[in-house]
């Protein structure tokens, strides 16, 4: 339709998406058959009726054991490229993209180098193939042991001008931001930005750790920031940007409907928002499909233009970057 042209065509940049959540089951498939890893799913079918989520921890256990498949340069390098192919067909221009490293590492025993050969061998390919540039966000997985971040930030800081940030992802409850002061306090002095995840199934509080705790300079997610007027009317004054995922939080039951997402009352209060598909391959569409789910909505095409300049203007490219973007 004219409307998906249109939201497709929007110039916009990708702040919120997790690599491993771009593993389409076909991909993964593919993979396991290539590396020889069994998995507990006989046919695509099998595999595709497990994608109904109750919760984050439904989702993440999915996305864990799909993960397993990804064992050489040449696995991470082809997800890489598949994703860059598709998001340059829903007007992306720029991507900073989650990996997560100490699952690669020591759950699934793949080298860090292997890991980033093969992710940045993508980016570079992908920016000459389809335009679109790249950059990463190392994610330190909160529900492991702390051990092991440090253990990755040891490995990354020999490389650390190959990525451009931290961030913090998995299982929120539970697993404040005051656990990561340390390593977020190390990764910044590697001149690496901050961000993390906080506020998604977690409280609000965990929001307030990740600005004064860890510095971050963007929160992934950060819906329940409705939740605590103070803090609220602290990120709207300073312009902490919030990368949404609004089909996401559907899938994983954080809203009941799409239609209950609080994103339009967000950006009715000022709230720098932007609007990022999170892990695709998973809650059934990729950037341009959760404009559509707001457009659905009844947002109008203005504040989605808004949307999507925001998503450029809170990215961490330079100016001149930016520049080309818009
Ligand atoms: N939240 C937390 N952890 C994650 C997510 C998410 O949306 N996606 C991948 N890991
Ligand atoms: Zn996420």
């Amino acid at each position: 339709t004219d409307m998906q042209t249109a939201l497709a065509t929007m110039p916009k940049a990708e702040l919120h998406l997790h690599i491993e959540g771009t593993l389409e089951p076909e991909l993964a498939f593919e993979f396991a058959r290539r590396n020889g890893v069994r998995l507990p799913w006989r046919t695509l079918d099998e595999l595709r009726a497990q994608y109904r989520f109750a919760n984050l921890q439904s989702f993440l256990d999915l996305y864990y054991a799909l993960m397993r498949t990804l064992r050489t340069a040449d696995d991470f390098r082809d997800l890489m490229l598949a994703y860059l192919e598709r998001a340059a067909r829903d007007g992306v221009m720029h991507a900073e993209i989650f990996f997560d490293p100490q699952v690669h590492v020591f759950t699934d025993h793949v080298d860090y180098d292997t890991v980033l050969d093969g992710l940045r061998e993508g980016l570079r390919l992908g920016a000459e193939r389809y335009g679109v540039t790249g950059a990463l966000i190392l994610s330190l997985v909160r529900d492991m042991d702390v051990a092991t971040a440090d253990r990755i930030l040891d490995m990354a800081q020999t490389r650390s001008d190959e990525v451009i940030g931290v961030g913090l992802d998995s299982a929120e409850a539970g697993h404040p931001p005051s656990m990561f002061v340390d390593q977020f306090a190390r990764a910044r002095s590697l001149g690496w930005h901050a961000v993390a995840h906080a506020g998604e199934e977690g409280p609000a509080d965990y929001i307030r750790q990740a600005l004064d705790l860890l510095h971050a300079e963007r929160i992934d997610h950060g819906i329940h920031i409705l939740d605590d007027d103070e803090l609220e009317a602290r990120v709207i004054r300073d312009r902490i940007p919030l990368t949404c995922c609004p089909l996401s939080n559907l899938r994983l039951q954080v809203v009941g409907s799409i239609d209950d997402h609080p994103l339009p009352r967000m950006v009715h209060d000022g709230l720098v928002c932007t609007v990022n598909s999170d892990d695709p391959a998973y809650f059934g569409g990729y950037v341009a499909a959760n404009y559509a789910a707001l457009a659905s909505t009844g947002m109008p095409l203005d504040m989605l233009a808004a949307l999507a300049a925001n998503s450029i203007e809170a990215s961490f490219a330079d100016d001149a970057d930016k520049e080309r973007m818009r």
